[in-house]
């Protein structure tokens, strides 16, 4: 029997989605707005799902404590208030679209966690577009 446990986060950042190879106006083309060169900001919400055994001894599938503090180490901490594109090594040379930011998170985190959870990402990047990515 296994139990999915839900941390939710938040942050604000910045990003541009464009192509370095392609001009001003195929990345307007294909990104639209979200391509206009000095960048723009999202208000982001994340839900951390934790799928996993309760544990006999604790009752817990996982300390929300530690989740919490991991969340906030692997993407409060090094997203919020920041740009995507110029602060995040990760983004460098990837667009931050809503997917590769879901996929980063998912990465960050299970490099943090017990191999056997199974851990899922939703993000919203507005109040009606989101993204679940689960590995
Ligand atoms: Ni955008």
């Amino acid at each position: 029997m296994s139990v999915t446990v839900y941390r939710k986060a938040h942050f604000n950042a910045a990003h541009r989605l464009y192509r370095k190879d392609w001009s001003d106006e195929k990345n307007f083309e294909v990104f639209g707005k979200c391509s206009y060169p000095n960048y723009h900001g999202h208000n982001y919400e994340l839900e951390v799902g934790i799928t996993g055994p309760i544990d006999e001894e604790t009752g817990f599938v996982i300390d929300l404590g530690i989740l919490k503090k991991i969340i906030y180490e692997e993407v409060e901490q090094p997203f919020d208030h920041k740009n995507l594109n110029v602060d995040v090594p990760e983004f460098e040379n990837m667009n931050p679209t809503a997917e590769n930011i879901a996929k980063v998170i998912w990465d960050k985190l299970s490099a943090r966690l017990d191999a056997s959870y199974v851990i899922s990402v939703k993000l919203y990047e507005t109040p009606r577009n989101f993204v679940v990515y689960t590995g």
